[in-house]
């Protein structure tokens, strides 16, 4: 069974995916060799609702592999997703304030998020979708003040990973 880190853009979704697991699965970098571009540059060309469409595929094309699958913060915008996150049992949920979210986000200039462009935009969808995070968490795991260690350490007592 797979571990599926989901929570906003800032989370430290990818960071605490890569520490469980070496081999991980990164979502956003499958979906980028699948699209063979930068997520944004997709976003600019194509628009939202084609890149949710092949977020979906690569999602579902990965579902079957026992992996640690690190999400990108949109994964909930699709029913069909929100229904594989309600159905399977080990869904972390990443949490934390906005503040603490956008002030990660803006301090990240390697990851271009065209839905992070501003900031009251990006509030309003961390609004929006808090619900459906916490609505297929089978664990949340409040991250604001925590390192990457201590969540990974949290999450492995929870499922007595060694
Ligand atoms: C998105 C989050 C991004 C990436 C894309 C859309 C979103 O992933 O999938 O830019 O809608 O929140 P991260 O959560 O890893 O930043």
């Amino acid at each position: 069974m797979s571990i599926i880190l989901i929570g906003f853009m800032g989370a430290g979704k990818s960071t605490v995916a890569r520490l469980l697991a070496e081999d991980f699965i990164d979502l956003d970098q499958l979906i980028e060799q699948k699209i063979e571009m930068p997520i944004a540059h997709f976003f600019a060309l194509f628009g939202e609702k084609d890149f949710r469409r092949i977020e979906n595929e690569v999602f579902e094309s990965v579902l079957q592999n026992q992996a640690v699958i690190a999400t990108g913060g949109g994964i909930v915008e699709s029913l069909q997703n929100v229904e594989v996150l309600r159905s399977h049992s080990q869904v972390v949920f990443l949490s934390a304030d906005f503040a603490t979210l956008w002030e990660r986000i803006s301090a990240d200039k390697v990851n271009v998020r065209p839905l992070a462009q501003d900031k009251a935009a990006a509030q309003r969808l961390f609004e929006r979708r808090k619900k459906s995070y916490e609505a297929v968490a089978d664990l949340t795991v409040d991250v604001t003040d925590k390192s990457p260690e201590a969540i990974v350490q949290l999450i492995k007592e929870r499922w007595e990973m060694k």
